[in-house]
């Protein structure tokens, strides 16, 4: 019988031994230490994910802990009680998603490109101005600096009014967690009062770019005006829409660049191939999210008793999508565990298919063509800037320093030595 046991810290070094002896012995297995089904093989996975009937997203499900515990959050949310985005299935999934979808066509992001690459270019050069001794650590001085710096772009915010509205953002968030103080309720309080008094006020005036997603948020009431009254969404949902956006692209995207910074600093074949050639950058930046993804684990609950690939699962079951296991299964991706930038450039003839980084199915990440540009662009910059990087000598690849979360995966620090 498999065995996993996701809290053990040689899982957070390294998940990847571990989902492939799981892919291999029982690619759908129930493990009694998360009482969840564990689906590792890539093609089980995508089952999962583009059935939204049978596996839904909606934790109304879940057992009374679960239950009880994002009921104790909802209560203690500043925005109310309200159903989130990520929460939802089918049509009352569609009525919001709509709404930011707009905000993230390509030919708008394409046209946010020139500021992202200008901003990050900034960002990059304070963190190799102030290296000492040629060493510098990129997660507090570089990734988690990234998120904020696309969002209020992507959300087209005026240069005087980002700080607010992103400060008000991040601090409406603090009240979807667990650990809610007084403190901390009464700033999301005060911080709602303001970024509502802000929607309202973008809905008729220029205060942001008329083609950006808090423009869409704001105006949600027009486009959704084939709809029937009831239909239209709420202030409370609205906000909860900014705050999503804000909270489902932060520690991802600061994830993928730290995962990706590591992953090039060990190694010198991948950096050298991505120096050599930089119209490998677009597959880098997928292969990057494959070989180590931010999003470990995809949560769903089954909607009635079925017969899944052998196995009988019931109904209100939990069942865990783990991408860590999908992206490197080898009957989908060949030598699955080498970091390679070329599998995905268009002409390699590898044909690699899409990994599960994003998601599949109607919840696919709406952010993930401002997540790649992002990289892209941070990766671009990175190398242009420097001739090489290494891990530096202070830390071991297979002992860095890791949060206890195993649904997420990146280093809490990382040290390189760069070379100007
Ligand atoms: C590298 C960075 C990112 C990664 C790896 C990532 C990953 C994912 C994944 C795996 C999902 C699907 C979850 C599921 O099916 O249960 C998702 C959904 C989502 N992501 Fe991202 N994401 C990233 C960046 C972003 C950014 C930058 C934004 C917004 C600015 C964003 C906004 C969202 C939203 C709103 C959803 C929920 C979509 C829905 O439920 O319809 N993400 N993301």
């Amino acid at each position: 019988m498999a065995y996993f046991n996701p809290f053990r810290p040689s899982y957070m070094a390294d998940p990847y031994s571990s989902l492939a002896r799981l892919r291999s012995d029982e690619p759908v297995h129930y493990s009694e230490t998360v009482n969840a089904w564990i689906i590792t093989s890539y093609q089980y996975g995508l089952e999962v994910l583009q059935d939204y009937e049978t596996f839904s997203s909606n934790p109304s499900r879940a057992s009374s802990k679960v239950s009880e515990s994002l009921a104790y959050v909802r209560q203690n949310s500043a925005l109310g009680n309200v159903e989130r985005l990520a929460q939802l299935d089918s049509f009352s999934h569609t009525r919001l998603r709509r709404i930011v979808a707009r905000g993230f066509a390509p030919s708008i992001l394409e046209k946010l490109r020139n500021d992202i690459r200008i901003e990050v270019s900034m960002l990059i050069d304070d963190l190799l101005g102030a290296h000492s001794g040629g060493v510098v650590e990129v997660v507090q001085s570089l990734a988690v600096k990234v998120p904020e710096t696309i969002l209020s772009l992507q959300l087209g915010l005026h240069v005087d009014d980002r700080d607010q509205v992103m400060s008000d953002t991040f601090a409406l968030m603090q009240t979807n967690f667990n650990d809610v103080t007084v403190a901390k309720r009464r700033a999301a309080r005060e911080a709602k009062v303001r970024l509502t008094e802000f929607l309202e006020s973008v809905s008729h005036d220029e205060r942001v770019a008329s083609d950006s997603v808090l423009s869409s948020i704001a105006r949600a009431e027009e486009i959704s005006s084939d709809n029937t009254e009831e239909d239209l969404p709420s202030t409370e949902e609205l906000l909860a829409l900014v705050v999503d956006l804000a909270q489902a692209g932060s520690a991802t995207t600061a994830e993928a660049i730290t995962n990706g910074i590591l992953a090039f600093a060990i190694s010198d074949t991948a950096q050298s191939a991505l120096r050599e050639n930089s119209e490998l950058l677009d597959s880098a930046v997928d292969e990057i999210l494959r070989f180590d993804p931010p999003q470990q684990v995809l949560v769903r609950w089954v909607t009635s008793d079925l017969l899944f690939s052998g196995v009988q699962m019931k109904e209100n079951d939990v069942v865990m999508v783990l991408v860590g296991g999908t992206n490197r299964d080898p009957d989908v991706f060949e030598n699955p565990d080498i970091f390679d930038v070329e599998r995905y450039r268009s002409n390699s003839g590898s044909d690699a298919p899409p990994s599960l980084a994003f998601g599949r199915g109607s919840h696919y990440c709406v952010g993930a063509p401002l997540a790649r540009i992002a990289l892209q662009e941070v990766f671009r910059s990175l190398l242009e800037k420097t001739s090489s990087f290494r891990l530096s000598d202070q830390m071991e690849p297979g002992s860095l320093p890791r949060t206890e979360d195993w649904f997420a995966r990146g280093p809490k620090a990382l040290e390189i030595s760069v070379t100007l």
